[in-house]
């Protein structure tokens, strides 16, 4: 495995890779790598020749008093988690070489960055797809794979593959929970004993919600009741949003007859987490 910080090195790899007929698989991380990166660094080896594992805790998509300076980092951890499952390159980039002084270009998704997590973070997503488009340009993956739990994320991305024509296959990955149902992610960490054990009462509400859907209830507002109740009697957590949308398209819906999520974030002391289920697939 081959560690690489500078942008014009991977592109010469990638440019050889390309021409030697190896299909590049990219998985772009923030690092602090858990499995559910893992899980989709198979993904990615299941489609691909070549995996490369982008690491870069990308300052703009961090709001003002967001956790950008305490965003946890481990790279020893995650070079030795990325060598045990056989990945080819580790992409590590510096903040100055990604947005040298002078920088000043970004993307913007308009209609899918908008609502959800989008009006709680202003500027998030415009921070994820300029850093996503930056690193297709850089590792030119021919996949590349984004986990379902960051589902407006990856519908950002879909979106701007699709508008900006890039020749790239959005491959999604699965949310993987912890076994007592948390859905993984790097900020879990920040959690007290007591926060998780207050925080499980998301992932059980969802399920409260698929549950009924999947008993034949689809009114939408019957579906976010049966969720946000049990949010509601637990108390001790702040409910920043619990919505419906369309699966595909992310477009509010008040019946659920086709694909849909169930999306929400809420804070945990001084955590936001955000947890989904997808109903109808
Ligand atoms: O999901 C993440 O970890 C980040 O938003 C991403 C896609 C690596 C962009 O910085």
């Amino acid at each position: 495995m081959k560690k690489i910080q500078k942008i014009s090195e991977m592109q010469e790899i990638s440019d050889g890779l390309r021409r030697r007929g190896k299909r590049i698989g990219l998985v772009p991380t923030m690092g602090y790598l858990h499995e559910a990166h893992l899980s989709l660094v198979r993904k990615a080896k299941e489609f691909s020749d070549m995996v490369v594992v982008s690491i870069f805790v990308n300052p703009t998509q961090f709001g003002p008093g967001e956790d950008f300076e305490r965003y946890p980092r481990d790279e020893a951890g995650d070079s030795s988690k990325l060598e045990k499952e056989g990945v080819d390159f580790i992409f590590i980039p510096e903040a100055s070489e990604m947005y040298p002084p002078g920088y000043q270009t970004y993307v913007e998704v308009e209609e899918v960055s908008k609502g959800l997590c989008g009006d709680f973070r202003p500027g998030h997503f415009r921070g994820v797809a300029t850093v996503v488009a930056k690193l297709f340009n850089i590792v030119k993956p021919d996949v590349a794979i984004f986990g379902e739990k960051d589902y407006q994320q990856l519908l950002v991305i879909k979106k701007m593959v699709e508008d900006l024509n890039f020749d790239i296959k959005i491959i999604p990955g699965v949310l993987i929970r912890d076994e007592d149902g948390m859905a993984m992610s790097s900020r879990n960490t920040y959690l007290s004993p007591e926060e998780r054990q207050r925080a499980l009462i998301l992932h059980r509400s969802l399920l409260e919600g698929k549950n009924l859907f999947q008993s034949g209830e689809r009114e939408a507002s019957a579906l976010l009741k049966a969720v946000r109740e049990p949010i509601r009697s637990v108390g001790g957590l702040t409910l920043q949003y619990i919505e419906i949308r369309d699966a595909e398209t992310l477009e509010k819906i008040e019946n659920v007859d086709k694909t849909a999520v169930i999306a929400l974030a809420a804070i945990v002391g001084s955590v936001r987490l955000i947890d989904n289920v997808i109903i109808g697939r």
